[in-house]
Order: structure tokens, then sequence, then C-alpha cells
């Protein structure tokens, strides 16, 4: 695999794979949702040589996406990062779901929305393809129960912003193969992202622990315990953390933060996970943080 890949990265084009299944080369990868982690994913995917397909049923969202890639791919090219045009060239976008080696969702965080790609996916990639989603919280499980292939379903969880975050959560549903986990963290380790591999449990891993803490902080701002600049100093200074609580809030989306929460609260069916009036709040009025220009605080 690591020749493979590494012949993946210098001349970018052809499969190597073996004939065994699943696929664990990933030469052609669809990605579904060209939004901040959609395009942060084809990002660091078209960056280790693979052909990209980038999809997103939003009109114009695709180039919006291939702008932000662009400039990320600039910020990177001025440290010493691959040639912009170059990763580019491997990014197509597509007009519909296209056949592929692998998958990887990320729209909203809606199930039904998720489920719906997973069921016309699996209509559409070969059947030893595997389907991958970005699924911060909802359950692998669920979405492997919209498709024929429930051993090729699997969570591959990247961070905001990918092309800096050097974790993948890999979450394994309740029938996903140890073939489909070890081809995906393989991958992951391909893209140069460190695997981190947990179960299908409401959260996972990551969000079980951040989310709560997120909520906490934007209770204790509802509650005028002290405001944001100095909440967020707290974290950063008194615990080390590169961003607050609040400012990971704008970054994440505060309507993916309440959606998470709703997960947590009803997989766990524990009142504590319900989110702080003050984020709902925020999102009924369109204030959703880095993406629309305000959260708790104003980007211009
Ligand atoms: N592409 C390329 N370069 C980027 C970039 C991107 N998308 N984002 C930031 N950078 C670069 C900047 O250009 C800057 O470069 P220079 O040092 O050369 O100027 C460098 O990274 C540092 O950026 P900043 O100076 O703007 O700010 P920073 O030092 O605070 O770093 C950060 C920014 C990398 C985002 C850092 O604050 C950080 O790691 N924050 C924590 C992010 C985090 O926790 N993410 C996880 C969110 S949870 C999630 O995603 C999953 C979920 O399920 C909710």
């Amino acid at each position: 695999m690591r020749s493979c890949s590494s012949r993946l990265r210098s001349v970018g084009a052809t499969s190597c794979r073996p004939s065994s299944l699943p696929r664990v080369d990933f030469a052609h990868v669809l990605v579904v949702g060209a939004g901040q982690m959609g395009g942060g994913i084809a990002q660091v995917v078209a960056g280790s040589g693979r052909r990209v397909s980038l999809y997103d049923a939003a009109p114009g969202a695709v180039e919006h996406g291939l702008e932000t890639i662009r400039r990320s791919l600039d910020k990177l090219a001025d440290k010493g990062g691959p040639d912009p045009n170059e990763v580019l060239s491997r990014i197509e976008p597509v007009g519909d779901l296209v056949p592929a080696d692998l998958m990887i969702e990320a729209v909203i965080e809606d199930a039904a929305v998720k489920e719906d790609v997973f069921r016309r996916a699996d209509g559409t990639l070969p059947p030893e393809a595997v389907l991958a989603s970005n699924t911060s919280s909802i359950p692998i499980s669920t979405l492997a129960a919209s498709t024929n292939r429930p051993d090729r379903v699997i969570g591959m969880h990247f961070f905001n912003p990918v092309p800096m975050m050097s974790l993948v959560e890999v979450v394994r549903g309740k029938e996903t193969s140890d073939e489909t986990a070890d081809a995906i963290t393989t991958l992951a380790r391909d893209l140069d992202k460190t695997p981190a591999v947990a179960n299908d449990f409401p959260g996972f891993v990551s969000n079980r622990i951040l989310m709560p803490f997120i909520n906490e902080a934007v209770w204790a701002l509802h509650d005028g315990v002290a405001e944001a600049e100095a909440i967020d100093s707290i974290a950063k200074l008194g615990f080390a953390h590169p961003m607050g609580p609040l400012a990971l809030a704008d970054l994440i989306g505060l309507d993916t933060c309440v959606a998470i929460m709703e997960v947590l609260r009803n997989g766990f069916g524990d009142d504590r996970y319900e989110p702080c009036p003050l984020l709902r709040e925020h999102v009924a009025a369109g204030r959703l943080g880095r993406k629309s220009g305000q959260g708790f605080y104003s980007y211009s």
C-alpha cells in the first residue's frame, strides 16, 4: 500500500489495487458536500495524488468550495506545500453522484439527508466500493441500514480545518468489516492523518467530550459568568487550547453544534445534553458562526 500510494502521489492517476475487496488504494474518491468539511477533505485527498469528484446539490456550492480550496492551497504553497494548480487539476466538479472506489459524504448533520445520500450512493457506486461518512455524531449503523453493503459503511470523521488538523476518527458501525476498517485506517495514514478508531456510540469519542464542553461555555456566557473573550481566554491560557470554546463553536458552526447536542441528548436519553438556549437563539437568528459572518464573534 505504501509503495502504491507513493506512486499515486508522484504520478497522480492510475490504480495498483489488488483484486481483493475493498479497494484499498481508493484511486478515485467521490466527495459529497463541498462546504468547509467536504472542501477540506477533497483538498487533502487530491493532495495525496488521488482523483476526486466533488459533488454538492446546492447550486454554486462546488465553485465556492473550489475557491476556498484554492485559498488554502495558496497559503500552504507559500510554506512549501504542493503546487495548487496540480492539486486542483485532480478535483473534478460533478453534477451528480458518480461511480468511484470510495465515497466520503460531508453534507449537513441531518440524518434524513445523509441517509438519502447513502441510499443513492449504494445504487451508483460499484458493490465493492466503500461508503464513508464525515458525520460528527449520526450513528454509522443508521446510515449503513440505508444500503445493501453495511460491511462497507464506515465513519471517517475529519476535523476543521481539515488541511491543518491531523486526526481522523474512524468510526466502526455494528456491521463494518475488519477489511473496511483496515482499508480506511490505512487511507487516513496515507493522507498524512493520524487515525483513531472508535465504536458507534452517540457523538463517538470526539463530540462526546467536545460538545458538552462547548455547550457549558455557552451556558457560562448565558448566565453572565463572564464575557465571551474572557471565557475563551480561560480555555486558551488556562488549558492551553489553541482556541477558546466559543471561537471554536463559531468555526464548527452553531447549527452543527446544536445538531450534535441533539444527537447526544436523544442518543443517551439524557437532558443534560440539551443545547443551551443561547445556542438555539443564535441559530434561529441565522447567526451560525464564521460561515454566516456572525456568531459569538463578528467576522468581516
Ligand atoms: N488552510 C491552510 N492554512 C491554514 C488554514 C487552512 N484551512 N487554516 C489556518 N491556516 C494557517 C494560517 O494561514 C496560519 O498560517 P501562518 O502561521 O503561516 O500565518 C496558521 O494556519 C495559523 O493560523 P492562524 O494564525 O489563523 O490561527 P491559529 O494559530 O489559531 O491556527 C487553527 C488556526 C489551526 C484553526 C488553530 O486555532 C486550531 O488548531 N484550532 C483548533 C481547531 C479545532 O479544534 N478543530 C476541531 C474542531 S471539531 C471538528 O471539526 C469536528 C466536529 O465534529 C465538530
